[in-house]
């Protein structure tokens, strides 16, 4: 716990998108949702819409108010990489 936090790109996000192995971005967190995919009181269909990419427009859609940070609290996989950070 604590340090640097892994920085994940959009591309290898991109590369979690099955349900035996999804990641997903909510508010620039990156989880891996792999073990709730069974779990979801969505179901995994539901779920696997928002696996691969930054879900956080689609979650906030269906249910901004659930407690996600708690759900996936050791689902996290690191941030997602910011251009924004990057350096000149
Ligand atoms: C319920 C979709 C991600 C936690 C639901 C339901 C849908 C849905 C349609 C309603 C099911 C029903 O009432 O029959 C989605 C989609 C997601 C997503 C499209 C893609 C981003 C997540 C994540 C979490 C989560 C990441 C938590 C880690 C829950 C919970 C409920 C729920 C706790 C029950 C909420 C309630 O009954 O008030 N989801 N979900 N979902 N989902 Fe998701």
């Amino acid at each position: 716990v604590g340090g640097v936090p892994i920085s994940v790109t959009r591309e290898q996000l991109a590369e979690h998108k099955t349900p035996d192995d999804a990641w997903l971005c909510i508010r620039g967190v990156v989880y891996n949702v792999t073990h709730y995919m069974d779990f979801h009181p969505g179901g995994c269909e539901e779920l696997m819409r928002g696996v691969g990419k930054d879900a956080t427009a689609l979650f906030n859609q269906v249910h901004a108010w659930v407690n996600y940070q708690t759900i996936l609290q050791k689902c996290i996989v690191g941030r997602l990489h910011s251009e924004e950070f990057t350096l000149p």
